[in-house]
Order: C-alpha cells, then structure tokens, then sequence
C-alpha cells in the first residue's frame, strides 16, 4: 500500500468544529421497513433503489478513506440502509482495517450479523452497533413492519460479543405511542449483560416518515422512567462531542446512553461526514444535498485534487440543522436516512 503524507493541518469547519468521523453508507436498501425510516409506502417493491454501476466500488471507497485519514479522521462507522447486505462486506473491512489509526465500526439490524460476526472481526472490524426496538414479538415487528423474529438479533448481539466485537452498543428507537412502552423491558435485559443500551430519540430525519414531535418521547422522559425501577446517575462523556450522554445503574449492573438530538441539539460538536452510497458528500444528516465526489473519482482526479474538494467542503461547512428545528427556520427538503446511514 502507497502511504499518503498527512496534509497540513486538521480541517476545521465555520463553526471551530475539526473533521473527526466518517460514516459510509455502503448500500441503500435494506431487509427491515422500519417505520421511522424505510416505510413501505414509499420503499415499497418497485422502489428505485441505486443500480450496481452508481455505487462506489469498495477500491474507490478504499482510497476516499485513506485521505480523509490523512486529514485528521479516527473513526470509520460503515452504514446502509443494511451494511451486511453488500456483497463482500468483509472484504471492504479488510482493505479499511490496514488504514493505521481508524476505529472502524458498523451498524446494523442484526438479522445477518450471527453469520457474519466472527468474518468481521477476523478481517478487522473493532465494534458493532445494533439496531433493536423491542424485545416482543408485535412491537418488534410494528416499528420494523417485517417477519424477522427477535430472537435472530439477540443470536447476532450474541455472535458478535463471542466474536470479541465488544462492547457491542445497542440502539432503540423510542416512537411514543409504538414503543415506548418497551424501553423498561430494554432496559431490564440488558442490564448486567456487558452490552451498552442507547435510547434514540424518533428524528425527522428525510421526507418519508410522516415524524411528527407527539411522538418523540424526551430522553429526559426515557431516564426517569428507567431511574424509578433501576436507579441511575449521569456519568462523563468518553470523549469530547460524544453523540450519547451517559448513565449508569447505581448499584453497578452498566450504563446506558440518551441520544437527545432533538430536545437537545448536539451540533456544536458535531465532527460528522457521511458518504453516501453513489459517493456524495453530505455535511449534515439533515442536508438539502450532497456534494459530488465520485464525479471527481471518475474523472481521474489526482489524490491533491480530492484533497482540495474535501478542504473547501469542510472549511465552509455550517450546517447545524437540529439547533435550526426548534427555532421553526429548518429546511423541508432532506435527504433519506437510509440512503447516508444514521
Ligand atoms: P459510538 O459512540 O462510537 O458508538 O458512535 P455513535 O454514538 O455515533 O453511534 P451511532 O453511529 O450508533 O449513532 C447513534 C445514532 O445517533 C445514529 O443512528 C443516529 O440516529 C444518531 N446520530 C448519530 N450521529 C448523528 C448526528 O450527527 N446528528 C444527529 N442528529 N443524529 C446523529
Ligand atoms: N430517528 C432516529 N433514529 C433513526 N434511525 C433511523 N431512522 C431514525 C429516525 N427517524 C437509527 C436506527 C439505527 C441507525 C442507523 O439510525 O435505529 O440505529
Ligand atoms: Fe433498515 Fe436500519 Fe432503516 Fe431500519 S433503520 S429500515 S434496519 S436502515
Ligand atoms: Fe451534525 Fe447535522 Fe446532526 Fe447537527 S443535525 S449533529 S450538524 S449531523
């Protein structure tokens, strides 16, 4: 492998805030229809997903991570729509996991994860994170609208912690009304179990989700409802712009985490690039539109000329969307979750 000289300094953005994590998308489709994000009324069977020539090749994904590394990135998150649907994911890892000075992580719905756990992390993945809504049967399948049983995630939670993917992170959308009525049932399974449950907050995120704020339940909420049965007490963030804030059981059985980014913006830290499935570029998870960098892989582009589109992309970067949606000035057309990942 050639090496890439770091370029000059860490790229900060308009707001002081330095490039920190990429999150690449690496399909846009999906086994799951989750409400919140893919639901089939709009992703239904004839959904135009992206045709196999518009994707980025995992070569081309190769060499975007190797210079962003060298600008300063420490974390890789590989997203969907489902990761684990693209054909040979673990060969992607592979090649990502020679890049010195990554954590590399992924996100997932678990279904396919306890065939693949022990591929991941033998080709070099660090962690996981699953996605998981509810431990029943009927609310598990009201938010996902799919016939996959819980008990296939809980096999891939397991599958990946054997495989030493620890510690593996658990998130849940909290929808009220749809399955908030799970979080202490969440909460009491994986109390003790090593694994870190995150309770979501439902976000607005594209255009699809029909996301309106009587369904977002306040993370604040979450705690108290936790802390009546099992008391907790907030403990320090791991690093600086952690996107959950932490909590721990008092008599010692683990923590949890709250990510509150509506009724609690946290952009002022937000150290985030996503790349989309076809190679765009987005600033923020609520961006109008992505900037075009497979374009420039296509053209030939020298690794200087893609360095120089990252620097002006970033150094003008403002984006704070979720500080905007409680002032009411928030821009109405966004881009799907599911096409750059969470
Ligand atoms: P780790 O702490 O390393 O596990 O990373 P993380 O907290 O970023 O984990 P993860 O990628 O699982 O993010 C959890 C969820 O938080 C995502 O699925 C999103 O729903 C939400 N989230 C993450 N980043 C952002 C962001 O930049 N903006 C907003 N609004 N939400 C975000
Ligand atoms: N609000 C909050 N979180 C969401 N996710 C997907 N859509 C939404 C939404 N509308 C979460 C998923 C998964 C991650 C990829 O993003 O649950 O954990
Ligand atoms: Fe699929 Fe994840 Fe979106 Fe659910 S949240 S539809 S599992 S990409
Ligand atoms: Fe970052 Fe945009 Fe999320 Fe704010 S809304 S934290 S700027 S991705």
């Amino acid at each position: 492998m050639n090496t890439i000289v770091p370029f000059a300094a860490t790229l900060t953005d308009r707001r002081g805030r330095p490039l920190r994590d990429l999150r690449i998308s690496i399909t846009d489709r999906c086994n799951f229809r989750c409400v919140y994000c893919m639901p089939k009324a709009v992703f239904g069977r004839d959904y135009p997903f992206l045709p196999k020539a518009e994707i980025l090749s995992f070569e081309e994904i190769f060499r975007v991570a190797r210079i962003f590394a060298a600008h300063g990135v420490t974390k890789i998150r590989l997203t969907g729509g489902e990761p684990l649907l693209r054909h040979g994911v673990e060969d992607l890892v592979a090649m990502l996991a020679q890049i010195p000075g990554i954590e590399l992580t992924l996100t997932t719905n678990g279904s396919l994860l306890a065939g693949k756990a022990r591929a991941l992390r033998d080709a070099g993945l660090d962690r996981v994170t699953v996605s998981l809504d509810a431990l029943d049967e009927e609310t598990f399948h009201k938010m996902n609208d799919v016939d996959v049983p819980v008990s296939r995630v809980l096999e891939g939670i397991a599958a990946a912690t054997d495989a030493g993917l620890a510690p593996v992170k658990v998130n849940m959308v909290v929808k009220r009304g749809t399955n908030d009525h799970a979080i202490l049932a969440m909460a009491d399974h994986f109390r003790g179990s090593g694994h870190i449950l995150r309770f979501i907050e439902y976000m607005d995120v594209g255009s699809s989700n029909g996301w309106r704020m009587n369904e977002v339940l306040p993370s604040g909420d979450v705690i108290a409802r936790i802390h009546e049965h099992f008391p907790l007490e907030a403990i320090d963030p791991n690093y600086n712009g952690e996107v959950a804030q932490r909590w721990r059981y008092r008599d010692g059985s683990g923590e949890i985490g709250v990510i509150s980014s509506v009724t609690q913006a946290f952009c002022s830290t937000c150290t985030r690039l996503r790349l989309s499935t076809e190679g765009k570029l987005y600033t923020c998870l609520f961006a109008e539109s992505g900037h075009d960098l497979r374009a420039l892989l296509h053209s030939g582009s020298s690794d200087e000329e893609i360095n120089s589109f990252i620097t002006k992309l970033w150094t003008a970067r403002g984006d704070h969307y979720s500080e905007l949606r409680s002032s009411g000035n928030a821009p109405l057309k966004k881009i799907e979750m599911s096409y750059i990942g969470g």
